[in-house]
């Protein structure tokens, strides 16, 4: 692997979205060294348990995001978070729509071990006339900010303005990447999408892809495409820290 390669592939969080154990084993051990970083979701934690957090970890050696997505009242949030953050992950998320006491809460009880990341607006809502998303994602991105969260979590269109408001260290890490091409399944529901190589010039520190690797034919081959893609279009950049 090339050095510029590494720079692409260490963006890549690739989305273990996998019913069992079985199947999360096997996506790691093949995309193990062609991703930077495995996000255990919902269905996986919730079948799997926090055991497959340390199997993730020992099988890849590549840091984990644990994205449970919290939303409650401030005092549930912030015990929840104190026991994420006995599982040793690098990144956990709550909702921003949750407000300013309850991020703080998350922030505080996740500690300086785990990165607490505000969802500002899931990238499969998309633009109405009724709602203005970009002044929502920004709006939401302030309070995280001001909450002490590490980042946020928010589509590719809306990196560029949530840089320039909170400053280039504020991580984005940006879902609904599709790599060009790419054709969607039945199950597609991402609304705001972009490509690997747009993300990323638009400012996007990490890129979540989940099915356009999950999915493919040969999935280390596609996470390669994509890093490629990354370096090809970006130029060499250096690696998020
Ligand atoms: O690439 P794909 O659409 O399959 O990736 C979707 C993943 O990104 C899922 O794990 C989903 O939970 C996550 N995600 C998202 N939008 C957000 C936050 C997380 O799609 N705003």
């Amino acid at each position: 692997m090339t050095n510029s390669q590494h720079t692409g592939h260490s963006r890549i969080v690739f989305a273990l979205d996998v019913a069992d154990v079985h199947a999360a084993r096997h996506l790691v051990t093949l995309l193990a060294g062609h991703v930077g970083m495995f996000k255990i979701g919902l269905e996986l934690f919730i079948k799997a348990g926090p055991a497959v957090i340390e199997t993730v970890r020992e099988l890849s050696g590549a840091k984990i995001f644990l994205d449970l997505k919290l939303h409650d009242i401030p005092t549930t949030v912030r015990r929840s978070m104190r026991q994420i953050a006995e599982l040793g992950v690098d990144y956990a998320t709550a909702h921003c729509s949750g407000g300013a006491e309850m991020l703080a809460a998350a922030v505080a009880a996740g500690g300086p071990a785990v990165s607490v990341l505000g969802v500002t607006v899931l990238t499969s809502v998309t633009p109405d006339s009724a709602t203005d998303l970009n002044a929502l994602v920004l709006e939401r991105a302030a309070l995280a900010q001001t909450a002490g969260c590490a980042g946020v979590i928010c589509s590719a269109w809306e990196v560029a303005a949530i840089k320039r408001q909170c400053g280039k260290s504020f991580v984005s890490i940006t879902p609904g990447i599709r790599p060009p091409g790419y054709r969607a399944g039945n199950d597609e529901d991402q609304g705001r999408v972009m490509t690997p190589a747009r993300a990323v010039a638009q400012g996007a520190d990490y890129l979540v892809v989940g099915r356009p690797i999950r999915d493919a034919a040969d999935p280390a081959a596609m996470a390669d495409a994509i890093a490629a893609d990354i370096v090809a279009t970006a130029g060499a950049m250096s690696p998020p820290g």
